[in-house]
């Protein structure tokens, strides 16, 4: 059970207002319609019609957060967005951000920078601003937004997204953020986007190793704390420890990623195949929900499935969160459920966003891509 005093005090989540089939892509790219939805388990994209960008999507999420949350714009000390669709070399999408907002003042105001894994970063500086006392009764709006495109034909193309995750950080009122978490890091280049290139660069398979390795070393870490931390007469063996998490959250750069990095895990901590396979299927798939039909969101890729996760949980409810970040980096950070959680209402304008899309066909599609590319 989580003993931490600071966590999610409230979630805003936006999408945008398009999105594409991945069958449509199918159509388009001469290829069969199954790589896309069973090969990688990805069912529709969201993207940005024209007028719609990072900072739109970062605003109406903050927007969404600020306005179910019972403090005022007085009370945010801090502003942070992770994210790797900048707009400037220099000047902080939070700048951007504040300026809708009207933000300004005795407020510290940046942009964190690791691929997908900005937004936890972000998220962890602000609790652990909260936690050393620096935020002087402050609270800490941290944004996770990003717009996920790759060359047309790229392989990846499949796998874009678009979306933001807002979080006031503060009394743990939607979730407790508990203090320990498990990071690992070590330098490649599997996924990254060099100055001045539109897309990125993919080394595919590296990045799926990559990210396979972070996960498996982030969930030992954190089943040998568990078990160094027990006071019960029997250490608990893995299986005891992953099972007292009723859900347990990714980043989603596609689901069968996923599974991929949870096969790994479980062989990692000697998991039986059964045991995997039912940890997957129970704990793991019903929180891809979302993701399958926006694709990857980067930054706001695992937030979107803890959003959905945390709607409708009884309080004390513990939850795992696994980040990822090409370059790379990864953290598993567990939460629980606060007294907020069960009204889910953060959901309620996120399925609307949804369930009004327009759904593009292939043509549409193709003629998008071509406005963006000419800029
Ligand atoms: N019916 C059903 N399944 C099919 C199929 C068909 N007709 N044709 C192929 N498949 C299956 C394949 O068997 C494969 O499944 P398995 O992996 O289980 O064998 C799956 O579809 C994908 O096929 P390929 O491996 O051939 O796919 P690909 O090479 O064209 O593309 C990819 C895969 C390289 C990962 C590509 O999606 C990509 O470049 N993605 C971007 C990088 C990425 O997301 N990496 C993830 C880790 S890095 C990260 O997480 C950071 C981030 O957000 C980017």
């Amino acid at each position: 059970m989580s003993t931490s005093t600071v966590g999610i005090s409230a979630l805003g989540v936006h999408f945008p207002s398009a999105a594409l089939p991945l069958a449509e892509l199918g159509a388009l790219r001469g290829v069969d319609p199954n790589k896309y939805l069973s090969g990688l388990g990805c069912h529709e994209m969201a993207l940005c019609p024209a007028g719609t960008d990072v900072v739109t999507l970062a605003v109406e999420a903050a927007r969404r957060a600020l306005a179910s949350w019972s403090g005022s714009m007085g009370d945010i000390g801090l502003i942070v967005v992770g994210t790797e669709t900048a707009k400037d070399m220099s000047r902080p999408l939070s700048a951007w951000v504040a300026e809708e907002l009207g933000l300004s003042g005795a407020v510290r105001s940046y942009e964190v920078k690791h691929a997908c894994y900005g937004g936890t970063l972000a998220l962890r500086q602000a609790v652990e601003w909260q936690l050393s006392g620096a935020a002087r009764g402050k609270s800490a709006l941290v944004i996770a937004a990003d717009v996920a495109l790759y060359a047309p034909e790229d392989s990846g193309e499949p796998t874009q997204g678009a979306g933001a995750v807002a979080m006031i950080v503060g009394t743990p009122d939607v979730a407790a953020v508990d203090v320990a978490s498990f990071p690992f890091s070590q330098p490649a280049f599997d996924f990254w986007r060099p100055v001045g290139q539109a897309f990125p660069s993919v080394e595919g398979q590296l990045s799926l190793d990559c990210y396979k390795l972070a996960a498996a070393s982030c969930f030992a870490d954190y089943v040998a704390y568990e078990q160094a931390e027990s006071t019960a007469k029997q250490t608990p063996s893995p299986a005891e420890v992953l099972n007292e998490l009723e859900r347990v959250c990714f980043h989603v750069p596609f689901p069968k990623m996923v599974k991929k990095a949870v096969a790994e895990v479980g062989e990692r901590l000697g998991l039986d195949e059964a045991t995997t396979a039912g940890f997957y299927e129970s704990k793991v798939v019903p929180t891809m929900r979302i993701n399958q039909r926006v694709g990857n969101c980067y930054t706001a890729s695992l937030w979107i499935s803890v959003a959905s996760a945390l709607a409708g949980m009884k309080p004390g409810t513990r939850v795992g969160a696994f980040s990822y970040g090409s370059g790379f980096g990864g953290e598993l950070l567990t939460l629980s459920a606060g007294p907020k959680a069960a009204e889910g209402a953060w959901m309620t304008a996120a399925e609307r966003d949804l369930n009004e899309r327009e759904m593009l066909d292939a043509a549409a599609y193709a003629a998008l891509r071509a406005a963006h590319l000419k800029g």
